[in-house]
């Protein structure tokens, strides 16, 4: 048998990766380069627990590879298949498998030891397996359910598999509802601390399997009604929070099975999504527990447009666009949706021909994922400079000649400076204050939290509908033949 330092240097070799990776992320020139560190840090990982468990006998050669061929088979299919809009579902989904992961290994950790008469004696050591097997069960049911219901309602709905199928051909679909009357939160408060007690049963009575049955069940209920009550422009804040709850998932799965790599990546994914749940939490001006505990669900509703604009055509807003001086472009989803970042690179090209001074305003919810406007712009080419975080740009919106919205709506939405609705309080990009405002989307309809727009009917704003790309362009078309 191989001497246990081996691992543990292979180990030390792929966290010493991890650690050095993450440092890499913080800037977006160094970016790509940290995620290969990181994915090489996660495939030594893999390779030494797999050699690690072959020179223990834990393990065949056959299930190794089955297991390799049949997951490896499932993740190309779904990251070639996926497309980029869909993207934050695969993020909540893939949170959800680091979850589910945990859960089970815990799941058949007890079982297994049950099954094989192997519990610890009553004492230190039977505190610790049980609390960590517990916990890890608790944290990674949560993660799972409540990452499935976050990737619904990410997708708006579902499918209902084998439904009649209409004139389209197309099955049933269910919105997902955004539910959570007050009382809910008792019923939270009440599983969670039921579920922690149960741990505690069953360090009294190591061998009764109902509580461990009763754990999966009351745990994976509280993700699905932790979930639930939140929706419109907090879901950033619960996605990011999933995302750390599979990180501690996986830390307490480490304690579990005596691994120390998944310890640190699990730690390391654990507090890394919970700065970012705070970043998030005060980007939407938010705090955790408020996002937790007042979502209500509210009534999910979109809001009725009454009101009506008459379009513009690109070659009317070339014709404004002709000599202005500063323009801010504020990307949003339908950007991404619309895949137009190329256009507004070509956009920005030909301004800056003329003299124009142009930038790009960055929401740091806009889009559907974290950096997800970051990530189309710097794909165009666009310079990192140009993109202006939106503490920084706000007070350039009051001399700007021209904000050119592209597919964004909340992120630019006046109602959230009031103090009701799925909106209040979230800070926005300031682009009523320019002096004008043009917005490329197909129609008034409203954005992600379902709020109508007012910028929409300002007497200075002109509304160019159509997807955005085929819009772009036509502006593209329209300013080179000035
Ligand atoms: P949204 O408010 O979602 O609005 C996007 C707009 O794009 C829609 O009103 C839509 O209007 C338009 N659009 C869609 N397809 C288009 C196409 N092909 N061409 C042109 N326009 C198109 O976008 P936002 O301002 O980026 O705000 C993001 C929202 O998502 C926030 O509420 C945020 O909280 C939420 N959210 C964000 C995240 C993260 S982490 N970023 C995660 C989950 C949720 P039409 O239908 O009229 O075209």
């Amino acid at each position: 048998m191989v001497d246990a330092a081996v691992w543990d240097i292979g180990y030390l070799m792929a966290a010493a990766l991890f650690i050095l990776g993450i440092k890499r992320l913080s800037s977006p020139r160094t970016a790509p380069q940290g995620n290969r560190m990181g994915a090489m840090g996660m495939f030594l990982a893999v390779l030494v627990t797999l050699a690690r468990m072959q020179s223990e006998g834990v393990i065949g050669w056959e299930l190794i590879v089955g297991g390799l061929a049949i997951g490896a088979i499932i993740g190309a299919l779904m990251a070639t298949r996926v497309e980029m809009t869909g993207m934050p579902e695969l993020v909540a989904l893939f949170n959800g498998f680091g979850g589910g992961a945990s859960a089970l290994v815990a799941l058949s950790e007890v079982l297994g030891r049950l099954q094989q008469g192997n519990v610890p004696d009553a004492g230190i050591e039977l505190y610790a397996i049980w609390i960590a097997i517990g916990l890890s069960g608790i944290v990674g049911w949560v993660t799972l359910t409540g990452s499935l219901v976050a990737m619904m309602k990410l997708k708006g709905g579902f499918y209902v598999p084998f439904s009649k199928k209409d004139e389209r051909g197309r099955s049933k679909w269910i919105s997902f509802p955004t539910w959570g009357p007050k009382w809910l939160n008792t019923v939270k408060i009440l599983l969670l601390t039921t579920s922690l007690a149960l741990i505690w049963m069953t360090i009294d009575d190591p061998t009764n399997r109902d509580y461990i049955w009763m754990i999966v069940g009351f745990s994976s209920l509280l993700g699905i009604l932790f979930v639930m009550p939140i929706g419109g422009a907090d879901m950033p804040v619960v996605v990011s929070l999933l995302n750390s709850l599979s990180g501690i998932a996986a830390a307490f799965t480490g304690f579990v099975i005596g691994n120390n790599v998944l310890i640190i990546a699990g730690s390391m994914v654990g507090a890394a999504g919970l700065i970012l749940t705070f970043i998030m939490c005060k980007a939407m001006n938010r705090t955790l527990p408020d996002v937790l505990f007042k979502a209500f669900g509210g009534s999910g509703e979109k809001d009725q447009l009454t009101r009506s604009k008459v379009g513009s055509d690109p070659e009317e807003v070339a014709m404004v666009l002709d000599g202005a001086q500063k323009v801010i472009v504020v990307p949003g989803y339908g950007m991404a949706v619309s895949q137009s970042q190329h256009a507004v690179k070509e956009f920005a090209d030909l301004m800056e021909a003329e003299g124009c001074d142009v930038s790009y305003a960055i929401h740091p919810v806009a889009g559907r994922m974290p950096g997800h406007m970051n990530v189309l712009l710097a794909e165009a080419s666009v310079p990192y400079e140009k993109l202006i975080e939106m503490d920084d740009i706000n007070s350039e919106f009051p001399d700007c000649d021209v904000a050119l919205v592209i597919g964004a709506n909340d992120t630019t939405n006046p109602a959230a400076r009031t103090g009701e609705g799925p909106l209040a309080g979230m800070p926005i990009l300031d682009v009523d204050k320019a002096r004008v405002v043009v917005i490329i989307k197909r129609s008034l309809s409203v954005g992600y939290a379902g709020v109508d727009n007012d910028v929409f009917y300002m007497d200075k704003t002109m509304m160019l509908f159509g997807d955005g790309k085929k819009m772009m362009n036509e502006l593209n078309s329209a300013l080179k033949e000035l």
